[in-house]
């Protein structure tokens, strides 16, 4: 039970938390959706980062075409939401996630990918059966080294067998290009970008010679989106950490977007004059982009100490810290933080508004 009310500073609500702050959350939303208005390149954001309806709402009205989401789970919580349209960027596989990609393509569209022709012939079997044709893109690897058949011939032939299945109707090709996302120098990731696009922009023009309708060619993430929607022949990308960003992302140069979330704690120890123990520990921070920052103490460095611990280190004794202050951080990497909380505290100018409910966090299948 959350105990809060409308008004509350980050000095009076409870810890660990993680904080929202949705003016500059809404900045966000608009600055990626204010580079593609009007333009060719639609935008359909990931909400694996936030899995929260309310943001994909904002991200709609700011004139996203649907959203992207990693997992058939996040794809449900997205459609009891009223999201209409969703790509599943991820491989469905085996007969719970086959049922259960056909039936919410009876409430809503949900295109699929595939780099397999048996497991879409799966797909196809299935939604024969229920009387419906599932929107699929060929899934091509572009140098992640992940999912994907590789650009090209087998592209080809893997588009040939699909086009093949009467529950399918292919309708264009993603690839997605998350090894560049982070290269730091905005040079040497516009480089490296165009070469991954050119190989998925090719097999895209390959396709069509050879007379498939490819509608959708969809790609790219917060590091590479501005290439990407400049890139001739790319007609969708699919962004996420934009709307919160991250430190790890915060070293990235040139995005232009503004760090939103944050993880506010409380020293709930203080015996040595230059550590505070803090009361967010490896379940309040993710830790796979390394340590999150502390945010407004010069000098201060955090630490896990434990899974519901943290050590804030200081560069010199601090009698101003006192137990019961607040200690906020900056997570490393927002999607794998979010995951772990229930809840977001939005916050606007430093005074809570309300808490979200992250409606999608835990759906991992
Ligand atoms: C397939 C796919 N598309 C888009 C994204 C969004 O990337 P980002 O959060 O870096 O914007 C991801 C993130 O991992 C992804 O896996």
């Amino acid at each position: 039970m959350i105990e809060w009310q409308r008004g509350q500073t980050v000095d009076d609500i409870d810890t660990p938390a993680l904080v929202l702050d949705i003016p500059t959350a809404e900045r966000n939303i608009r600055r990626m959706a204010d580079r593609f208005a009007g333009g060719p390149v639609r935008l359909r954001p990931h909400i694996k980062t936030h899995k929260t309806p309310l943001l994909a709402h904002k991200q709609m009205a700011a004139g996203a075409i649907g959203v992207t989401c990693a997992k058939l789970g996040e794809a449900e919580v997205m459609i009891r939401a009223g999201i209409p349209e969703i790509l599943l960027a991820t491989e469905v596989v085996g007969p719970a996630k086959v049922a259960r990609l056909v039936a919410l393509n009876r409430h809503a569209m949900v295109i699929t990918v595939v780099d397999d022709a048996d497991a879409a012939r799966a797909i196809s079997d299935a939604a024969k059966s229920a009387g419906l044709r599932i929107p699929t893109l060929v899934d091509i690897d572009v140098g992640q080294g992940r999912t994907g058949v590789s650009p090209g011939e087998p592209a080809l032939a893997l588009a040939r067998q699909v086009a093949e299945m009467p529950g399918l109707s292919l309708v264009g090709l993603q690839g997605y290009e998350g090894h560049l996302q982070h290269l730091t120098s905005a040079a040497e990731r516009e480089r490296q970008c165009r070469a991954a696009l050119k190989k998925l922009t090719d097999t895209a023009d390959l396709l069509r010679g050879a007379g498939f309708s490819i509608e959708i060619v969809s790609t790219g993430g917060t590091g590479t989106s501005q290439f990407a929607g400049e890139h001739p022949g790319i007609t969708e990308i699919q962004p996420g950490s934009y709307v919160v960003m991250d430190s790890h992302y915060g070293t990235v140069e040139g995005l232009g977007f503004e760090q939103a979330l944050f993880i506010v704690t409380t020293v709930i120890s203080k015996t040595r004059p230059d550590v505070a123990i803090v009361d967010a520990g490896m379940k309040a921070a993710s830790i796979d982009s390394g340590m999150p920052l502390v945010r407004g103490i010069e000098g201060a460095e955090f630490f896990f100490a434990g899974d519901e611990y943290g050590r804030v280190v200081f560069d010199r004794p601090r009698s101003d810290v006192r137990v019961g202050d607040r200690i906020t951080l900056v997570p490393s990497h927002c999607d794998t933080t979010i995951n772990l909380h229930d809840h977001m505290w939005v916050m606007a100018d430093g005074k809570l508004e309300e808490i979200w409910r992250i409606e999608a966090r835990g759906e991992i299948r």
